[in-house]
């Protein structure tokens, strides 16, 4: 039973006041304007407005369908007696956006917020996909605390090539390295490449849109069943009309994303992340929501919540299927099951159906125990995200057993460090680098500040020479992220970053580093003087902005084991809507 009390119905909306109801002069301006786009007197009758953001952009490939599906939104909200009004926001694109589409989350973000408090919207539809956007949107709705809902564009239809099955991020990973050891030729990589994205919708694999899909639906925020369901499959049209029918009621019940997302939300989601073997940036994404809800969410919660989380879903880069296959398996509400029978879940949180995460959930089955397997046959028994500590990242670093090497769990090596992307790029091709397989990539000036943005470079690939022994993983280190397609034994989100002036900064090649994930330790092998003493004489080698929205990121952005988000949006701010200059 939710403990949810809905508004009293009928009542006067925020669309009414100032906006839309009355007579007045500023009443009339606001109602004329709106109507040159063909609508009826009546639908400015004191119905729900509901505001349809969209990040559909041609630049955003992955969200490139939802304009058509935003239709299908707009379908249900008439039907159940609302009025959509669609709009656009800056849509951070993961694959065609420098230096990073994260840099642009906090943009996103911003544009999302101001248009919702500045507009007469009394609900909002949320459509996302690609990485960013959809915590953008989650963050933006989060600040200003209006009825909000989550529809996803669906993952894309599986890659087919010479006969198998290829993922998007984690084929182009494995195939690049399978060029550079001399396994398959240019024109092979290129044929693949036409194989790999053949329908609209976002990336395949258990990547980080997957993965954020999947947190909107154990967060609450999505209809159950959202996250999986492929881009072009006719259910996806329907999910998107039954979304649009749901938030009308959800303004009539005034339910807001802060009865939703609560602590047990966010536990709730964090579990699941370890279950599907989620991509480590959820980490950051779901800091940043909490912190824009004011709930107190950190790095150790991640770490208590995931270490006893089996990992079921047997999805690349963790496993072997595509999103498809985990759809017809049941998609994500037979993983919330699983948890829920294993004692895993908050079963009473509140979703946005207005019944509780178990009522949604508890009769579902699973239909293929190989893609989404029994908790006794698990993929990894501990699949959360580790969060290591120690002098070389003395507020937190992430590691994702269930994408990593068993064998490196637990490794002593010598540093070889690259002192920024461009100074790796330059030498890791190089037959004389002094490395092998035993040794520690250290990549630094990668974090929020150093890059800026935060690039998805942490899973750097491996020096030729180590590639062509059959060696497939090494210990990698640095202050970046990682694709959620990617895999490998990397330590990623090390904070303080280093252009922050954290010990990753002073680490120097020929060092020794101890990483023991199964006791949470990340220790550079100095005596405390000697690390004292380098710090003491370092010197950043990252150029501050000094203007634009770079700028406005570095001055600003807070480290990766805060979300990286702005400081000063830190917080819900409310709806009141800024005074009216007519
Ligand atoms: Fe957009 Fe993967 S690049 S979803």
């Amino acid at each position: 039973m939710s403990k949810f009390t809905p508004a009293p119905w009928p009542r006067t909306l925020r669309s009414q006041e100032g906006w839309f109801g009355g007579t007045s002069k500023d009443n009339i301006y606001h109602r004329s304007w709106m109507k040159n786009q063909g609508l009826p007197a009546d639908l400015f009758d004191g119905r729900p407005v509901i505001g349809i953001c969209n990040t559909w952009s041609q630049l955003t490939p992955c969200n490139a369908h939802l304009r058509d599906l935003a239709e299908r939104v707009k379908h249900g909200i008439y039907e159940a007696g609302g009025l959509p009004l669609e709009f656009p926001v800056f849509s951070p694109g993961e694959s065609t956006l420098r230096p990073t589409a994260m840099m642009f989350r906090n943009l996103c973000a911003m544009d999302v917020e101001e248009a919702l408090r500045g507009t007469p919207l009394d609900g909002v539809v949320l459509m996302v996909g690609c990485d960013k956007t959809t915590p953008a949107l989650l963050m933006g709705a989060s600040s200003v605390d209006i009825p909000a809902i989550v529809v996803t564009g669906g993952p894309m239809l599986n890659g087919k090539w010479r006969g198998q099955d290829i993922g998007s991020g984690t084929s182009l990973w494995q195939l690049s390295e399978d060029r550079k050891a001399g396994k398959i030729s240019t024109e092979d990589f290129l044929e693949a490449e036409m194989a790999m994205s053949r329908s609209p919708g976002s990336c395949n694999t258990m990547g980080t849109a997957s993965t954020m899909a999947s947190m909107a639906e154990a967060l609450g925020m999505a209809l159950s069943g959202n996250a999986a369901i492929p881009a072009v499959d006719s259910r996806r049209r329907v999910m998107a009309h039954l979304t649009g029918r749901r938030i009308v009621q959800m303004v009539k019940d005034d339910l807001k994303p802060s009865d939703i997302m609560t602590k047990d939300a966010f536990e709730n989601a964090i579990r699941v992340n370890g279950a599907i073997g989620g991509s480590t940036n959820a980490v950051i994404h779901l800091l940043a929501i909490a912190g824009r809800l004011g709930v107190e969410l950190d790095l150790d919660d991640w770490d208590r919540l995931g270490r006893d989380i089996p990992t079921i879903v047997n999805l690349q880069p963790s496993g072997k299927y595509l999103m498809e296959e985990f759809f017809y398996a049941g998609g994500l509400p037979v993983v919330i099951k699983a948890l829920g029978d294993a004692g895993h879940l908050h079963k009473d949180a509140l979703t946005v159906a207005g019944e509780t995460m178990w009522d949604q959930v508890c009769e579902v089955r699973n239909w293929n125990e190989d893609v989404i397997r029994p908790i006794e046959q698990a993929l990894t028994a501990s699949g959360g995200i580790a969060v290591v500590r120690g002098n070389l990242a003395p507020n937190g670093a992430v590691v994702k057993p269930s994408a990593a090497s068993k064998h490196l769990m637990v490794h002593r090596g010598r540093a070889v460090v690259f002192e920024d992307i461009d100074d790796y790029k330059a030498r890791i091709n190089d037959e004389a680098l002094d490395i092998d397989e035993t040794c520690v990539m250290v990549l630094k000036n990668c974090g929020p500040k150093g890059y800026p943005g935060m690039a998805e470079v942490g899973n750097m690939g491996l020096p030729p020479k180590v590639l062509r022994k059959g060696i497939t993983d090494m210990v990698r280190i640095s202050d970046a992220r990682m694709s959620g397609t990617a895999y490998g034994t990397v330590v990623l989100h090390t904070s303080p970053e280093a252009a922050a002036g954290g010990p990753l900064a002073i680490v120097q090649s020929g060092d020794m580093i101890e990483l023991d994930v199964p006791n949470r330790r990340l220790h550079l092998d100095l005596p405390d003087a000697e690390i004292a003493r380098r710090l003491a004489n370092w010197q950043s080698r990252v150029k501050a902005p000094k203007d634009g929205y770079a700028f406005l990121y570095h001055s600003h952005v807070t480290g990766a084991d805060k979300g990286a988000d702005f400081d000063f949006l830190v917080g819900s701010r409310g709806k009141a809507i800024p005074k009216d200059s007519h």
